[in-house]
């Protein structure tokens, strides 16, 4: 992995803008990478990955020379997997110039081998085909197991023994879940690392590569205003807030083994927490912000079941269209305990975040769907204008909210005179909208990952030693759940959520924003 690595380095995403990428690639004759969906007849595949590696297409990220397989067992041609991806291409708004050209030369680029997942000789059938593509060029090759958990291992295994590259490398992305407790995880670690080498490994954490994610250390370490009152000093709470306003629709089978803390909480809202907690790196490097991250996790202090509130949704029926509650869901059992909705207080043991909650809210089939960081900070001592005109206090502090999706939008809540005679104190924003400023469109999260995937950088993936310490976070607690069986608190579909959730987030003077 070394020598290509030390190229990448200096090409990666972190710094370089996608002209030149189109240079650096454009002059790389002698190389190649090979990309194997495995699991492409699935939903990722079909809704992420493929598009996603249209779009870098499109933005001349991909390499010179590429390809890419769809591996399954479904039979398929060529032709066929074309077709079936075809479908899922868009074209960006600000990019529709020579879209379906360039939709249709991507797609000659993709191809099909069909396999069981557990077959050497299937696997050797790839290498054959991905070798004929190759044409003798230095082969770089990365597989994506977008599949059921239960089959990741496997995979690997046939994948590496029977298709590693020969003189380039092998990098292999592995989409969540990893594990469902610490053991379960420390056992998919260490069956990984029979066959590949932990820098080889990726582990997708989708939140990772979205806009705003990205842009919360910048936000914070290259703006004064912001790293001087980040702590415990003038920061009363942190909230974190996932929410989606649809149920577990199709994934009901999936979901009802895991649940909303594993699904969510464990990792996309822990991922954040990381990153807006972490100490200043030493450098963009991936070992030094995965080392700050992982500092942050081992000084969680322990989660306590009083400080979780569990919810399940309920069907229920509004303007005379009625909404399936979760164990309405076939694939789920009638007597289903599993979450769909969990708030908790989390507290950091550190100099900097003693005492602060983190206050973290996740659930499905609520009444909107957004993710949000909001800060709240504390009140300002001895407020002048609290004392002249009675301001209400709570109204009085400022907050800063990250809307990571939808509508990206960064905005600081501040006090404002309202314009005009007298003195009438009035809450405005600062607001920063995205599509009001930028015009060129986000790209989608999966875009950044596999790019970065393609020139090793790994920054935005997880590090095993992350993953151990957001386990050892939450197994206790996800234990106690199981084992003392802990009903939800059951909500109707399209709603606020548990009342419970409020009662935790008062228990620390907190309102959710
Ligand atoms: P799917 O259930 O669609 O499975 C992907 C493919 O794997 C299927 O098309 C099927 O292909 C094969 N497969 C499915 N079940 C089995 C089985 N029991 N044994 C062997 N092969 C099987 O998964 P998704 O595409 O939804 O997800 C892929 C991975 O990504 C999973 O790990 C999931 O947790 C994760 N993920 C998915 C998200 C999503 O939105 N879908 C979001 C985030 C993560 P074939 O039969 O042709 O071999
Ligand atoms: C996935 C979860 O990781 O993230 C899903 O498994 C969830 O349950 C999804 O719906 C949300 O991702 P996004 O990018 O649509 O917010």
């Amino acid at each position: 992995d070394e020598a290509p690595l030390k190229n990448l380095k200096e090409g990666s995403s972190l710094v370089t803008p996608p002209e030149e990428h189109k240079k650096s690639n454009d002059n790389d004759d002698k190389s190649t990478v090979s990309i194997t969906v495995v699991g492409a007849s699935g939903d990722l595949a079909k809704k992420k990955i493929f598009p996603a590696l249209f779009a870098l297409y499109y933005e001349d990220c991909l390499p010179k020379h590429f390809t890419i397989f769809g591996y399954a067992r479904s039979k398929m041609t060529d032709a066929e997997l074309r077709n079936m991806v075809r479908k899922t291409l868009t074209c960006r708004i600000d990019k529709r110039e020579n879209c379906g050209e360039k939709m249709e030369e991507f797609l000659s680029r993709c191809f099909y081998q069909s396999g069981q997942y557990d077959s050497e000789e299937n696997f050797e059938e790839l290498d054959k085909k991905l070798k004929e593509h190759e044409a003798g060029r230095v082969s770089n090759r990365l597989f994506y197991l977008s599949i059921p958990p239960n089959i990741f291992v496997n995979a690997v295994k046939c994948a590496t023994l029977s298709a590693t590259s020969a003189n380039g490398w092998t990098r292999v992305i592995v989409e969540k879940p990893f594990g469902r407790d610490s053991e379960s995880s420390a056992a998919l670690t260490s069956a990984l690392k029979q066959y590949l080498e932990e820098d080889q490994i990726f582990r997708i954490d989708h939140y990772l590569g979205k806009e705003l994610i990205e842009n919360l250390s910048v936000l914070r370490f290259s703006n004064l205003i912001f790293e001087p009152l980040w702590s415990r000093q003038y920061i009363r709470n942190v909230q974190l807030i996932f929410s989606e306003d649809f149920g577990t629709e199709g994934r009901g089978g999936y979901f009802d083994h895991y649940g909303i803390i594993r699904d969510i909480m464990q990792n996309h809202l822990l991922q954040i927490l990381a990153i807006f907690a972490m100490e200043t790196p030493v450098s963009l490097d991936a070992e030094d912000i995965r080392n700050e991250k992982v500092k942050v996790l081992r000084s969680m202090m322990p989660l306590r079941a009083d400080d979780v509130v569990i919810g399940q949704y309920k069907s229920h029926t509004k303007g005379g269209v009625s909404y399936p509650g979760y164990t309405d869901d076939k694939t789920v059992p009638n007597d289903s305990l599993t979450p769909t909705f969990a708030a908790a207080a989390l507290f950091i043991n550190n100099a900097r975040w003693d005492g602060v909650p983190f206050l973290m809210k996740a659930g499905k089939a609520l009444h909107n769907r957004r993710a949000e960081i909001r800060v709240q900070f504390r009140h300002v001592p001895g407020n002048l204008y609290n004392r002249s005109f009675g301001t209400d206090l709570d109204r009085a502090t400022n907050e800063l909210v990250i809307r990571v999706q939808p509508d990206e939008a960064i905005y600081l809540k501040i006090n404002n005179k309202v314009p005009g005679l007298g003195m009438r104190l009035d809450r405005s924003n600062l607001n920063l909208l995205y599509k009001a400023r930028y015009s060129k469109e986000i790209p989608c999260a999966y875009e950044r990952l596999l790019l970065d995937a393609i020139e090793g950088e790994r920054r935005l993936f997880i590090r095993s030693d992350e993953l151990d310490a957001a386990w050892s976070l939450f197994t206790p607690l996800l234990k106690e759940l199981d084992e003392k069986k802990i009903i939800p608190e059951y909500y109707p579909y399209g709603s606020r959520g548990p009342v419970g959730a409020h009662y935790l987030a008062a228990k620390y003077n907190v309102k959710w924003g």
